[in-house]
């Protein structure tokens, strides 16, 4: 008989893959997001940053030095340039050939029922904004993406544009009143991005119950994520699904 594994995709916490599987796969490229799924994510986070042509490229940095075989700014590379990089050797030799993925190579990879958590590493422009939301557009993700970013003005801009995108703010900081943040923003926010150890479960209690979703980022630990799994987190942004996922499995 086939054993089951249990059907967590509707369950809470969500398991979202930070990069992907970064932990197991060179962040930020379809692999990595695909191992993510593999494992159970069934959420993803990914950053993006804007080429010299104004494509959206998934990766963290400003620059390609780290995870690609390349060197320079996004910013001033185009999208053609980026493509064909190779994002995958620095991390093992079995992911060779891994390229730097597009926003909309993600977004047509992944099931729409997958949420993804596109974090902005760039500044706001009009021409990120309007790419932005063709694409969520295009693929029928404007209601379930959720935009993030330290930068609470770049979110403020773009949720001018398109008051429907949902927005979490990235933080961090040991604040008396987490959901206080949401309010000061000055619009109406999805969801709270906290650094993990900012807040207990009492704090997460008082931001559910203003109706925030609450995704801590990043923990890794089996024993953190184990302790965050009982604070009644929202979310948790693990560069190992796998192991959130045996824990939720086990509970
Ligand atoms: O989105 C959560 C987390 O990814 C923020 O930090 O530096 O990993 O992008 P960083
Ligand atoms: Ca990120």
């Amino acid at each position: 008989d086939l054993i089951k594994s249990p059907d967590l995709s509707h369950t809470t916490p969500l398991i979202i893959g930070h990069r992907g599987a970064a932990g197991e796969a060179p962040e930020n490229t379809l692999a990595s997001f695909q191992l993510a799924l593999t494992h159970g994510a069934n959420a993803l986070e990914l950053d993006i940053n804007e080429s010299a042509d104004g494509a959206l490229i998934v990766c963290h940095d400003h620059t390609v030095d780290r995870t690609t075989d390349g060197s320079g700014y996004i910013h001033q590379l185009t999208a053609l340039e980026i493509g064909r990089l190779d994002a995958g050797s620095w991390f093992g030799e079995s992911f060779a050939g891994e390229r730097v993925p597009l926003l909309a190579d993600v977004f047509a990879a992944i099931p729409a029922d997958i949420m993804i958590n596109v974090e902005v590493k760039c500044a706001y422009s009009p021409r990120l904004s309007a790419e932005l939301q063709r694409l969520l557009s295009e693929f029928g993700r404007l209601d379930t993406a959720v935009i993030s970013s330290f930068s609470h003005k770049t979110l403020y801009r773009l949720k001018q544009d398109r008051p429907e995108l949902r927005v979490g703010l990235l933080y961090v900081g040991d604040f008396i009143d987490h959901s206080r943040l949401a309010e000061l923003s000055g619009m109406e926010v999805y969801s709270l991005h906290p650094y993990y150890l900012s807040m207990d479960a009492d704090d997460v209690a008082q931001a559910v119950s203003q109706g925030l979703q609450v995704y801590p980022y990043t923990i890794n630990e089996p024993e953190q994520l184990q302790r965050a799994v009982e604070a009644g987190f929202s979310g948790i942004i693990t560069d190992y699904p796998a192991r959130l996922r045996e824990i939720l499995e086990t509970r």
